[in-house]
């Protein structure tokens, strides 16, 4: 890879200390880093790799940068993305501004590495429950032609960002804590809504979950069913998984399909959890089921690191893909 200067918008959240951590563990090779965060943070020292960086305020995009991982809200990358992309910048977004515009490729490398050459200068990065069943499911895709998916989620408190980690460390210290971040309380509890309902019951992770799936798998008329549930896990995204496949299936071709697969691990022996798996950067696949009496259909538990394969680490892999030797 050739060396890159990189700024990180977000440097002081869950996503973007993550981003620092796999830029440091995988040697990427950066000739400058700029970190940004809030005005609030502006002015404040990081550490990187023994070095200091002081964090400075987004008022503008800067002239002497190349690339940029955006890990804020969406409010904000839909003010500034365009600003850096202006100024010749590369972007790397983690929000979900531009994932369905018909314009930015919406990648996971190892399912859709080849839209990365269509890009103007935007590369979304998919939705963390998104990713944790699209590499697995893409698989299938190719072999076996998916016609249904229904997705069920069991998603960690990290993916809501640092507020919402405050928050159960919060409820679980004090027991007549108010949710604040979120519309229940999350200690010792599950709520099936991730986000704002819309008018037709759907919540706003449920729909990107569909979205995000049809756009990556190059699939619009897959149907794709999703509840997401907010759990009490600090990292680490989970899903149980059925599928319908347009041709019949048997264990040793699903299990040789998944094997082959790059970015997954296939565990027929076990399961994975969340706890187990915090800090990987392969998705983990167990509890294949065909259904006997219909082996058309199967079911899969899947779990990845939110913070990781569901934002960090795949984000610098697109960085690693768009500056390739
Ligand atoms: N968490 C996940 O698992 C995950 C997975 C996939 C995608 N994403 C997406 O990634 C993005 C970041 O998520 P996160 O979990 O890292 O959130 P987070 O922990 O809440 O961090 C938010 C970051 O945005 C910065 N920020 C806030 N206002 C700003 C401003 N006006 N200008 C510049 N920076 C500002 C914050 O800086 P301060 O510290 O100074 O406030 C902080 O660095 C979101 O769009 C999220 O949807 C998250």
């Amino acid at each position: 890879m050739k060396p890159v200067r990189l700024a990180l918008v977000g440097a002081t959240g869950l996503v973007g200390r993550t981003t620092l951590d796999v830029l440091s563990e995988w040697r990427v090779p950066l000739s400058a880093l700029r970190l940004f965060a809030s005005d609030g943070s502006a002015g404040r020292e990081m550490e990187w790799k023994g070095r200091t960086y002081s964090l400075e305020r987004l008022d503008h995009a800067p002239a002497d940068v190349d690339a940029a991982i955006f890990a804020t809200s969406r409010a904000i990358s839909l003010e500034w993305v365009p600003r850096f992309r202006e100024a010749g910048i590369v972007v790397i977004d983690h929000s979900a501004a531009f994932r369905m515009n018909p314009d930015v490729p919406l990648v996971i490398p190892e399912v859709n590495g080849d839209a990365l050459r269509r890009h103007r200068g935007i590369v979304s990065n998919p939705n963390c429950s998104a990713s944790v069943v699209v590499i697995p499911l893409a698989a299938l895709n190719r072999a076996f032609a998916l016609k249904t998916v229904v997705v069920d989620t069991y998603q960690s408190v990290s993916g809501s960002g640092q507020d919402a980690l405050a928050e159960l460390d919060e409820e679980l210290a004090d027991s007549s804590h108010a949710a604040r971040v979120y519309p229940r309380l999350i200690a010792h509890n599950v709520f099936p809504q991730v986000g704002p309902f819309d008018d037709q019951g759907l919540c706003d992770e449920e729909r990107k979950v569909v979205e995000e799936l049809q756009k990556m798998l190059d699939r619009p008329d897959l149907t794709v069913f999703a509840t997401t549930v907010r759990v009490p896990v600090r990292v680490g995204h989970s899903a149980a998984v059925t599928v319908e496949c347009g041709q019949p299936l048997d264990r040793a071709s699903v299990e040789s399909v998944w094997l082959a697969m790059p970015g997954m691990i296939y565990d027929p022996q076990t399961y994975h959890t969340p706890r187990e798996i915090a800090g990987r950067q392969e998705i983990f696949v167990s509890r294949l089921r065909i259904r006997d009496n219909d082996p058309h259909w199967l079911q899969f538990w899947a779990v990845g690191d939110n913070l990781r394969k569901g934002a960090a680490s795949n984000a610098v892999q697109i960085l690693m893909e768009l500056f390739r030797d």
